[in-house]
């Protein structure tokens, strides 16, 4: 696994408790053999994640959530594997070389480009040229520190300085890959020239890209120009600063939500650093997903106009599709947050970010605006468009204040109201529907019942895993079947099998993770009995009978030659006896 063993990485392992790191991020509460915390991983209320000292995992049982310390960690803090190790090694006092440039640059050479760049850039903001650059900063009230903490940078006016510098050091199809320097007839011509540079970061705080904003000059064709999505580059899965903004906003619980990556800066010169940015365009999952990470309470601070505001109705729908609910704060004068606090000053900010707006109101006031309550055709629109916001509301108790205050609003009965609401499931029993209806066939649920079951005991027992290799030709499922392969390979290397150890085996294929999770929650006795194994063998077993005699059976019909047709009858036979 990339330059270091996996006995190291076992001993890394080992040198935790998966308790203790857990409880350094979430209080554990005692339990039995185990440890209970709220899931971080869902929106969960009741705590639904156990903790197991003896097994070294953690497993949720709502969302099916699970790993070892190391998956804790890539997931909660958002880091790839590798980084995880390194972290648990620290926690384990563990000399380890993995270095962080190893992880910090991997081996994509775009890594270094960017970073290669990022101090020409930053470099050049102080030169002679950059005078006018600091004095349009200035007057934007963008002081030394923060442009330095901030690594804002410059490109100069000529437009091949980047090409000539990254030429002497890179190779030419790098270097286009990177998409700083495009070639045309005449050349190389850098892509930004003439900017105020702004790096963009990805979640670990490596710089991928940038935007580049007009200061001044003749290029006012867009105020800011985005680097091109690369390899490295997926504007739709980063967070402006959140490699910065993310320890606080766990620390306080709460990230406030903003759209240009300007408020943010502006945001941190006045203190206020839980912050990040969606950078203008629509939240995407991933990035509501991140989000959700990040802290419980979050709060959307968009731009005033109306443009704003509507990216707060979408960003706060693809967070309630995540189960988790935003409050909103909407600032006057149609200002984004940069304006705003420079307008009103500090005080005046946080306290609209103190005293934010609960989605529903947010959203009624929103659905509201440019209606008039006396022509009946709005109230009948804003009634129908509220009560599909209404659906989307889980929290039973906000959705029974939202009917009474839409029929109050509107002067409708409320039971016209609940009529046309729909009644709420949650999201967990949508899934168990969905399942039962899938697996309506008993017989396949017989078949599901009993994999899961032994594999549920070849993750504790050697001898299970021994019995499963002699006994099992073919598990039926597929992602059974893969995950077992993975457990035999795994005792085949070792001679032994931990699952705290085999999820470092799978630790990215997310179907294989989630397919633990689903094993681990079912959460049966430790103690097992070999007829109880027996009896799940078995049960397998018929399953490969029967499938194996109807493909015998088809061959026998399409076998012209009578001999061996008899040898196929025999077969049958011989299988039907074995069952
Ligand atoms: P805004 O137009 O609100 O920018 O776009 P801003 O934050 O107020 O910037 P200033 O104050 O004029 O300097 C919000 C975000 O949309 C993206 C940028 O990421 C910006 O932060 N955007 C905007 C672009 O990518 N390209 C553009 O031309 C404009
Ligand atoms: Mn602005």
């Amino acid at each position: 696994m990339a330059g270091i063993s996996s006995e190291k990485i076992n001993e890394i392992r080992d040198s935790v408790d998966i308790v203790d790191v857990i409880s350094s991020y979430i209080p554990l509460t005692p339990k039995g053999n185990n440890f209970f915390c709220v899931c971080p991983f869902h929106d969960d209320n009741n705590p639904s994640m156990s903790v197991s000292r003896t097994k070294q995992i953690y497993t949720c049982f709502s969302c099916h959530a699970t790993g070892n310390v190391f998956k804790f960690i890539m997931d909660y803090e958002n880091v790839p594997f590798l980084e995880a190790v390194k972290r648990v090694a620290n926690i384990g006092h563990i000399d380890v070389n993995i270095n962080t440039s190893g992880y910090k640059k991997t081996d994509n050479v775009l890594y270094d480009i960017y970073d290669f760049s990022l101090k020409i850039y930053m470099n050049n903001i102080n030169t002679a040229e950059g005078a006018s650059a600091k004095e349009y900063l200035k007057a934007r009230h963008i002081s030394e520190e923060t442009i330095k903490k901030f690594d804002i940078g410059l490109a100069l006016t000529k437009k091949d300085v980047i090409s000539k510098i990254l030429l002497k050091k890179f190779k030419e199809p790098d270097i286009l890959k990177s998409g700083l320097v495009q070639k045309n007839e005449f050349g190389y011509v850098d892509l930004y020239y003439n900017r105020i540079m702004f790096p963009l970061y990805n979640l670990n705080g490596q710089v991928i890209g940038y935007s580049g904003r007009v200061y001044h000059g003749e290029d006012t064709t867009s105020k800011y120009i985005n680097t091109k999505e690369t390899e490295i580059f997926h504007k739709g899965e980063l967070l402006y600063n959140y490699h910065r903004a993310k320890d606080l906003a766990r620390m306080e619980n709460t990230v406030i939500i903003m759209e240009g990556f300007m408020d943010v800066i502006r945001a941190d010169t006045i203190g206020v650093a839980n912050v990040v940015a969606t950078m203008g365009t629509a939240v995407t999952p991933k990035q509501a997903n991140i989000i959700r990470r990040m802290a419980n309470n979050i709060i959307l601070c968009f731009d005033g106009d109306e443009a704003g505001q509507k990216a707060a109705m979408s960003c706060s729908d693809e967070l309630l599709s995540l189960g988790v609910m935003p409050k909103v704060v909407v600032l006057e004068d149609n200002l984004d947050p940069d304006e705003y606090i420079l307008k009103f000053g500090k005080e005046k900010f946080l306290e609209k970010i103190n005293n934010p707006l609960s989605l529903s109101d947010f959203k009624l006031n929103y659905l509201k605006k440019n209606l008039n309550f006396d022509n009946e055709n709005d109230v009948a629109k804003y009634t129908n468009t509220v009560i599909g916001e209404i659906n989307k509301i889980e929290d039973d108790i906000l959705r029974e204040l939202t009917i009474k205050k839409l029929a109050k609003e509107t002067g409708l009965d409320e039971s016209i109201i609940r009529e046309k609401v729909k009644v709420p499931t949650d999201k967990i029993k949508k899934v168990e529907i969905k399942r039962s209806v899938t697996n309506n066939n008993v017989k396949i649920d017989k078949y599901q019942k009993a994999e899961k079951c032994l594999i549920y005991y070849m993750l504790l027992s050697k001898e299970v895993i021994k019995m499963y290799n002699k006994k099992i030709t073919y598990m039926p499922t597929y992602k059974y079947r893969s995950l077992a392969r993975e457990i035999s390979l795994f005792y085949k290397e070792k001679g032994n099998i931990n699952i705290a150890d085999l999820i470092n085996f799978c630790i990215d294929d997310e179907e294989m993770s989630n397919t633990i999770g689903e094993i681990q929650s079912m959460n049966l006795k430790e103690n097992y009995t070999l007829e109880q194994i027996d009896d799940y063998i078995n049960v397998i077993r018929e399953y490969n009978v029967i499938n194996e005699t109807n493909r015998l059976m088809e061959l026998m019909k399409k076998e012209t030659n009578g001999a061996k047709k008899a040898q196929i009858a025999q077969k049958i036979i011989d299988l039907k006896k074995g069952e």
